[in-house]
């Protein structure tokens, strides 16, 4: 599709674009909104530049791709309580979001989309990774493909093979973002088909992390963890990659049902600051 409102640039092979020129006040039912989708179909990750970005600007922007949704694992801001802020101070050595992983598929209904947007960047580091796991899943094998198709992984909100500890050890660690319910994250479990199908492309993808998926279902996990880390590490491979680079005022949109995405933790002493939005409840088939 040709993009006329906008000025869209592929920042990687498999995914990824910057958008410039897309005015996200715009409040009509304009062409704009159409293309923006359109390009979060066409590249799963887009970062647009440029915008001034209030609260109330946050949800009706996310509101164009979903549903709010609440993120369990952190306070919401005052008279916003979907918007979670994630920030990582100068003397901070933790940081939110840096296994990769796709957002909170551990719920029923995980996010199709996450919105990010950035109000203080690192001057050099705290770029985003992302991989396409879509392309991913097309690069298998005929037999590994036949193999996992039908399997159902288990996901865990627990953390519990995450380096440092389980979540309440990380959320210790990270100490001064609005964390909670560290006690009740084993609890936050769903079962996802590994092999999802997109409802609007029809693209299968691989739907699996280390970090969230904790066995097949029917497995234990001794037996599951081989495969999980091998569909992990095969997602993760460089040319499945783009990397995002922030600036305030940047709002990034990915689709969690065909990404995983890792936030690179290497900027100590310097600060981030971050507003984040999930939308679009959607039971993955
Ligand atoms: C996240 O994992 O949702 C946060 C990513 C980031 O801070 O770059």
């Amino acid at each position: 599709m040709a993009y006329e409102t906008m000025d869209v640039r592929p920042t990687a092979g498999a995914l990824g674009a910057e958008i410039y020129g897309a005015n996200l006040k715009d409040r009509d039912d304009s062409r704009m909104w159409i293309e923006l989708r359109q390009a979060f179909l066409e590249y799963h990750v887009i970062a647009i530049r440029g915008q001034d970005m209030s609260l109330e600007d946050m949800m009706r922007v996310g509101g164009k791709f979903g549903e709010p949704c609440y993120y369990p694992f952190a306070k919401g801001m005052d008279g916003y309580p979907y918007i979670t802020e994630v920030i990582k101070e100068k003397d901070q050595r933790e940081n939110f979001g840096s296994d990769w992983h796709t957002d909170t598929m551990y719920l029923q209904k995980p996010p199709r989309a996450t919105l990010l947007y950035a109000l203080e960047t690192p001057a050099r580091g705290g770029d985003t990774l992302y991989v396409n796991t879509a392309a991913a899943y097309d690069a298998l094998s005929a037999g590994m493909k036949k193999l996992i198709e039908g399997l159902v992984g288990v996901a865990s909100g627990g953390l519990k093979h995450k380096k440092g500890g389980p979540r309440a050890a990380h959320h210790d660690r990270i100490g001064n973002m609005a964390l909670q319910n560290a006690d009740k994250a084993d609890g936050f479990e769903a079962r996802h088909p590994i092999v999802r199908t997109h409802p609007d492309t029809g693209r299968k993808s691989l739907y699996v992390s280390s970090l969230h998926t904790i066995r097949f279902d029917g497995f234990t996990e001794e037996e599951s963890k081989p495969l999980i880390d091998f569909l992990n590490d095969h997602c993760i491979e460089p040319e499945f990659s783009c990397r995002v680079r922030w600036e305030p005022g940047q709002l990034t949109i990915w689709d969690n049902r065909t990404t995983l995405h890792n936030a690179i933790n290497d900027y100590h002493g310097y600060r981030r600051q971050m507003r984040r939005l999930t939308v679009g409840p959607e039971v993955p088939a």
